[in-house]
């Protein structure tokens, strides 16, 4: 999707913070694309750029010079990166208005969908979480009507999720909403299972399977997906051959050869911030937008162990008044994520003047700039002990909660 005629390519030579290049040359309203240094330069020019920058931190990968001959005004950023240099580069070398907008990004995705849909009609997998949701809302308002959203909810959702999707999309929204209880279904595969990739493995065909058989009904030419640019970025090797670099990325996840998608993507050049942004400018609900990262096997990786309908409503529970404490607290947005987890262990305890031998939930909250490596958060006792105290009572079957203080690594997020 070409949203600016004004852009500037940086090409990476091997820099780990290219991403937050791109990002602060695009909030000074210059439109930057990321390609890695074995790029053809065929494919550079079909972005008609206005300059290019190359980037590395202390050795080039390749030759710096090998792209002097397409003739383009063209800059070196090595070590440091002065950013007010760069700015001054697109704006007095590149001859760029710093026209990029998000507000315009908006009427040029719009106006794209329906240049790109025609009369044709779209299918679109909700999740519930941002990129989805985003592309949601844009599709339909380029499309309405001819835009089926399908939700499935395979029973390890969080408390209201389900609900909340229905509310948003089919009451607010007025879109077409196939929302499928496919949870027996899930469970049923899963009652068992306590292989974490198993169950990753289960719960991923399984939920192939089911929006397959809804998109076969629905029996549209376009998919609509929640891709974004870190996703296409992510996907180029830094030492990529060619045949590889124009866009690998196709995250239509195994769907079955039969259902031949031309893919909707309007999503694909922003960055994460700026899909929340441009939510935002939709006028998406902010608790939509800014919400914890949450795993697409849901709270399948955060049930350790064999999954059933009580200890997964033993978790829903508990996840529930974590969140709101947090909340309550003014904690949400100060953390990257913070959850419940389901522990396998019974332990001994006293409820109700009785001995109770019950199970275990710990809660885990981290900071974290990619999700790559995290530090532990300190959250403040009184809130910890407001939760374990609630969990404690408020949770049939929990009599115990412990608080999660290993950093990332050596663990991981995610329990599983
Ligand atoms: P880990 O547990 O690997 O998690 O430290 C890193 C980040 O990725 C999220 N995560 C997942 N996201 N599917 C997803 O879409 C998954 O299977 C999955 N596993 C982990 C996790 O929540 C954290 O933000």
């Amino acid at each position: 999707m070409k949203v600016t005629p004004e852009t500037i390519v940086l090409l990476n030579f091997g820099r780990t913070d290219i991403q937050k290049i791109a990002r602060e040359v695009r909030d000074n309203n210059f439109y930057t694309m990321v390609m890695p240094y074995s790029t053809p330069a065929e494919r550079i020019m079909a972005e008609k750029p206005s300059g290019l920058i190359i980037c590395y931190e202390k050795q080039p990968l390749d030759d710096v010079h090998k792209f002097d001959k397409l003739g383009l005004p063209t800059t070196i950023v090595s070590g440091a990166c002065n950013v007010q240099a760069l700015l001054d580069f697109c704006k007095k070398d590149c001859g760029c208005h710093g026209l990029w907008k998000l507000e315009n990004f908006v009427d040029e995705a719009v106006a794209d969908i329906k240049a790109q849909v025609g009369d044709g009609r779209v299918v679109l997998g909700l999740s519930g979480g941002v990129d989805s949701s985003v592309v949601a809302v844009l599709v339909h308002k380029a499309i309405g009507d001819r835009l089926t959203c399908v939700f499935v909810n395979h029973g390890l959702l969080r408390k209201n999720e389900a609900e909340q999707v229905q509310e948003v999309f089919q009451k607010h929204y007025k879109m077409n909403l196939r929302y499928i209880d496919a949870t027996d279904r899930f469970l049923d595969k899963l009652a068992g299972v306590d292989d974490p990739e198993k169950k990753r493995k289960i719960i991923g065909k399984e939920f192939i399977d089911v929006f397959a058989e809804a998109a076969r009904e629905i029996d549209a030419p376009f998919l609509g997906q929640g891709t974004i640019y870190p996703d296409i970025l992510e996907s180029i090797p830094l030492d990529g051959n060619p045949a590889g670099v124009i866009k690998s990325h196709h995250n239509v996840g195994g769907l079955p050869k039969d259902l031949k998608f031309k893919l909707v993507e309007p999503l694909e050049r922003l960055f994460k911030d700026e899909v929340r942004k441009v939510g935002e400018l939709l006028g998406m609900p902010r608790e939509m937008l800014y919400r914890h990262p949450f795993p697409g096997p849901s709270l399948g990786v955060r049930n350790v162990g064999p999954i059933s309908r009580e200890t997964l409503a033993m978790l829903r529970e508990a996840d529930a008044i974590v969140t709101e404490e947090l909340r309550k607290a003014g904690w949400y947005d100060k953390t990257w994520q913070t959850f419940a987890i389901y522990v396998p262990v019974r332990s001994t305890g006293i409820k109700d003047g009785h001995r109770s031998y019950d199970h275990v939930i710990a809660i885990r909250s981290i900071n974290s700039v990619d999700a790559v490596t995290a530090q532990i958060v300190h959250l403040p006792w009184e809130l910890l002990e407001t939760m374990s105290r609630r969990i404690a009572t408020e949770v049939n079957g929990v009599n115990r909660v412990v608080y999660d203080i290993t950093n990332k690594p050596p663990a991981t997020i995610e329990w599983e």
